[in-house]
């Protein structure tokens, strides 16, 4: 019976939680993803990886109807979260993005206090009823490595805060709207190394309840983070698999002459 459980749990646990069937993505015309087939896994940190344009912000917005947001943007293929086809017409939007939440390359608090910031998506949610809000606040505090920095000055501006800091507080107000997946575009690149440990160690711990998708182009932050990696070249997709295959027996030579610095 335990031996059975245990299997059931690996097998949820290697499920794929975001699968993409031949995305392709054009910019007013001009191409930016091509035939994209990916799957990501459930409760582990996948690493998108590449140079600068390769089209990792687009693969990644496409997770969560982002892309939508600029003009001339098409969209062809399917992009399915926990089976859902995102894009099909009756599909609501807002329900996608509570389910995908995007921590940005830069914070971006509102300009209210520190407890307020994580509230606001409590509030709106209307999950500040049933439960107490102080405790559900504290917890996203802590669940983003920030309370004990801050318990004794919740209710001072968020902008006093370190840009480190912030992006913590940011993290914490996307994880109160219970999203089953976390994307982050370059979420460190703006941070001090101090402040990117703290970010790397809670996404760290926070895959064992959330998916965690990861856009860097830092090769040591993907080898510390990743547990499955997606290569991105000039708008496709190169090489995708577990982290140690991808990093130690590459099956691309693209993939190699990146993983070696010549790209
Ligand atoms: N809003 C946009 N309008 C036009 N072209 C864009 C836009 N955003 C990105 N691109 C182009 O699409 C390609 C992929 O961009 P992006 O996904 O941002 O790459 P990456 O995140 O890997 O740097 C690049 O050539 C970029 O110039
Ligand atoms: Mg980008």
């Amino acid at each position: 019976m335990v031996t059975m459980v245990t299997e059931l749990k690996k097998q949820m646990l290697a499920q794929t939680h975001v699968k993409i069937e031949n995305l392709s993505v054009r910019y007013n015309g001009t191409q930016a993803l091509q035939n994209i087939e990916l799957e990501i896994p459930r409760n582990q940190i996948t690493v998108i990886l590449g140079p600068s344009g390769c089209g990792k912000s687009t693969l990644l917005k496409s997770m969560n109807r982002f892309l939508e947001l600029t003009e001339g943007t098409a969209i062809e293929g399917n992009v399915y979260v926990d089976g859902m086809d995102i894009y099909q017409a009756d599909v609501d939007v807002t329900r996608v993005r509570n389910k995908v939440g995007l921590l940005a390359q830069r914070p971006y608090p509102l300009p209210m206090s520190i407890y307020d910031n994580v509230a606001f998506g409590l509030r709106i949610h209307g999950k500040d009823r049933n439960a107490k809000l102080d405790d559900l606040v504290q917890h996203y505090l802590e669940l983003a490595g920030l309370w004990e920095e801050i318990k004794d000055r919740l209710h001072e501006p968020a902008s006093g805060l370190s840009i480190g800091q912030q992006q913590r507080l940011c993290l914490a107000r996307g994880l109160s709207v219970e999203p089953e997946i976390i994307l982050g575009d370059e979420p460190t690149s703006a941070l001090d190394p101090i402040s990117a440990r703290h970010i790397e160690k809670c996404l760290q711990s926070l895959k064992s309840q959330y998916t965690i998708i990861l856009v860097t182009h830092i090769l040591r932050q993907a080898r510390r983070l990743a547990d499955y990696v997606v290569f991105m070249y000039l708008g496709k997709l190169v090489e995708q698999g577990p982290a140690e295959q991808f990093f130690n027996h590459p099956r691309e030579e693209l993939t190699r002459a990146y993983l070696e610095g010549e790209i």
